[in-house]
Order: C-alpha cells, then structure tokens, then sequence
C-alpha cells in the first residue's frame, strides 16, 4: 500500500487513465474523492480513515490519474485566474453581486434622505454626488441602505493619497486600464437587470475623518469617469466623514457636483430610532443629552448597556461641545475675521446660520473648513445647499454662550 504523493510542480507524470473516463468523469471522480476524505477523516477513531488510506492503495492507479489530472486542470484554472481577462472576470462578477450593506435592515431606520440618494442613482447622467453632514449624522449608513441590492456598485475606503492602487488591491486588477475595462463590461451587464437602480456602475468612496489625503485625485477622477469617453459613465458617489470633509472635494466647482446633504433627525426619527434600541418611552431625555444627531444616540444606547448613565454620555458631549468651541475662537477665518467674530455673530442670528458673505466680508467655506479639519474642531459646519454657515449643533450653541460669556 503506497501513500499518495502528488506529482512534483513541473514534472511530466506518465498516467495510466481508465478507459473512456471522459473530463466530465474525472471532474465527477475527484469531486467526489474530495468530498469524502474529509468524510472518511472526521471520525475521530481514526478506523474509517484507515478505511480511506485502504481503499486508496486499492485505487491506486487510477486515483493517480485522476489526481494528476485535477492538478493539470487546477493549473489550468489558476493561469487562466492570473490573467488578465480572468482578473477582469472575477472582478466583473463581484461587481455585478448585489450591494450589501454593513448593517442588517432591521437595524436600520428608513429616512427620507435614503429615498433622495435612491432617486438621484436612478435619474443618474452626470457629475459626482456628494454626501455631505456633520460626522456620525447617518451618512455613511444612508448611501448603504439607498445601495441595499443595487448591482454594479464598487465601493473603497480612501485610506491614503494611494487609493486607487488598493482599490485595484482589492478587486485583484492590477491597473487602471483593467479596471476601466471592468466598468465598461459592468455597463453593458447592467443590461441584463432592467430593473437595477440604475443602468450605469457605480464607484462609492468612503472618506474618513483622519484624512483628506488623495480627496484632489477623487476630485479629478470623480469628473473624468463621469463621461463616457473611457467607455461608460461611472457615478462616483463620495461619502465624505463630516461636514469640513466634505468640503474639501473640488469636481470644478459646485456646478459639477450634486450635493446631498444628511442632517440631524427629525423628532420623528429620533423615536423611531429610539424604539429600536426600546428606549421610546425616554427619548425626550435622549434627545436632551445628545441632540438629533444619530450617531450620538447610538453612542447613548451603547453606553448605557455598558453601564454609563445618560447623564454622564451628556457630560461627555458637553466637554466635547467646548473642546470644539474653544478650539474655534481662535481660528482666524478671515484676515479680518476671527473664530470667536463668527461665533458672535452666529449667537446674534440663532437657529439662523450666516451667509458666506456679510458686513462686505467673504469668508470662504472651504478654507474654514480646512482650519477646521487641521485643528479638530468641529463646532461650526457649512451647509452646502442652504449656503450657510451654522453651530453644529444646540450644544455647540451653549457652549460657544458660556465662552463668550466669560471673554
Ligand atoms: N438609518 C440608521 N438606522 C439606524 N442606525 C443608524 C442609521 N444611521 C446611522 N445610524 C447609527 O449611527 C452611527 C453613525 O452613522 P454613520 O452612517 O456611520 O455616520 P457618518 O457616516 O455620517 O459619520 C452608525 O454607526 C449607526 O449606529
Ligand atoms: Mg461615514
């Protein structure tokens, strides 16, 4: 009885085949003697893995065929994967699987801004769309949900100025030119699924709070695939972290981008929400400590199964609330304008936010929200369709009141 020992890499094996077993029989044959070592193998006695090595010793010969021509054939498939049509196939298929998102639907709320994305990905023709909202203000869990099922959708986190390298990484293509053709064979595939969302691939970039590194490459990408000329539109849809974030991406300017915007709940949501956590009969006192901003409530719930009062998760976006104001007042918006300037201004006008330009000063949204990302704090946002700006929230305003109160 001789062990089985696969043919060395390289190496003509002389194999004895049986007679008319055919591709399709040995495919059959080795299927089935892969399914049944581990079979043979998981009884623990070790009697029917003795039974398996017997039988192979009987078979000898003809399981060596086989076995040989599996290995013929599993290098066969292996180059055909490592070329570049079998990478640009694999990828398509991935592509073409429907979107799943993160989060399980029934932990998710449906909000009215799902619904926007949903009809701007199906009327789709041109330009990026950015998803734009204050840090944890339900972004990127929206573009998920308004994706849930959508075919065609490639998405990749913007880890580094080196993005598209490691998008190309993970769908396993190497370059650009695959990947295009990745794209242009998802266009036509789409075809086949009228009923998908939409017709045309879709690139969905994540952006991280810690970085705008690489955001001027989504920019200039964003507004290359956006057009026909490589072969099929794509739709880059760009879910920036926060507010400042999502500022900092140029397509050449706003009239080449679309701007959806996530805000803070309604009192509706946040119920809803709440229910799901079953904490509806205390939302109110939710609310109180963190406002209408989801991620905010999700932190609460999380923190009170861990044992943390609402009211020490209050304290706690109250410190953060002056941290962020703080850092503000000395922020020089303007060669003219300070952080503590605008924040006065913004207390004169509350719940109303200020425009761009006022007292003939222009206070540019973009370099105040790059101050704002270099210096982490987050206390005033910029709206990008109201074109103005606002306290990040109720307990920014309070908390830029008691600074200003005390000069
Ligand atoms: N629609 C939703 N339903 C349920 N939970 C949500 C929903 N949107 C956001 N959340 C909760 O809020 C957190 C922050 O949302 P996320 O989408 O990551 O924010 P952003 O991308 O704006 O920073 C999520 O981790 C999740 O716990
Ligand atoms: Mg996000």
């Amino acid at each position: 009885m001789g062990a089985f020992v696969p043919p060395p890499q390289g190496k003509a094996v002389a194999v004895r085949c049986p007679p008319r077993l055919g591709a399709r029989g040995i495919g059959h044959v080795v299927g089935s003697c892969i399914m049944a070592a581990p079979a043979y193998a998981s009884d623990t006695s070790g009697r029917d893995f003795q039974q398996f090595v017997d039988d192979v010793g009987r078979n000898r010969d003809f399981f060596i065929s086989v076995a040989s021509a599996a290995f013929a054939f599993g290098q066969l498939v292996a180059a055909f994967k490592a070329s570049p049509e079998g990478k640009i196939q694999d990828a398509l298929a991935k592509t073409m699987e429907p979107f799943e998102p993160s989060r399980p639907q029934d932990e998710v709320i449906q909000r009215p801004v799902m619904e926007t994305l949903r009809q701007r990905i199906a009327s789709w023709q041109q330009h990026a769309t950015i998803i734009g909202g204050r840090y944890q203000s339900g972004k990127s869990v929206a573009t998920e949900e308004a994706l849930r099922g959508v075919r065609g959708v490639v998405r990749c986190t913007i880890e580094s100025s080196d993005w598209k390298r490691m998008m190309f990484e993970e769908l396993k293509v190497e370059d650009g030119g695959l990947f295009t053709e990745v794209m242009r064979r998802a266009r036509e595939k789409l075809k086949d699924f009228p009923d998908n969302l939409t017709k045309f691939p879709i690139l969905l970039l994540e952006v991280p709070r810690t970085t705008t590194e690489g955001i001027n490459l989504i920019s200039s990408t964003a507004k290359d695939v956006a057009t026909d000329k490589i072969g099929s539109a794509i739709h880059v849809i760009v879910s920036a972290s926060s507010a400042a974030v999502a500022l900092a991406f140029d397509a050449g300017g706003t009239e080449r981008q679309e701007d959806i915007w996530v805000g803070d709940l309604t009192e509706e949501e946040a119920k809803e929400f709440l229910a799901l956590h079953g904490h509806e009969n205390k939302w109110e006192d939710f609310v109180d400590a963190c406002g209408f901003r989801i991620g905010n409530l999700a932190k609460a719930c999380e923190n009170l199964k861990k044992g943390m009062s609402l009211d020490n998760t209050k304290q706690e976006y109250q410190r953060l609330a002056t941290v962020e104001v703080v850092g503000f007042l000395e922020l020089q918006a303007h060669p003219k304008v300070t952080g503590r300037e605008m924040l006065q201004e913004l207390l004169k006008v509350y719940p109303e936010g200020i425009p761009e330009v006022s007292n003939g000063i222009r206070i540019l949204p973009r370099e105040v929200a790059a101050l704002i990302r270099n210096k982490s704090c987050h206390a005033v946002y910029f709206h990008p369709i109201k074109k103005r700006f606002f306290f990040a929230s109720k307990l920014h305003k309070e908390a830029a009141e008691a600074q200003l109160a005390n000069p």
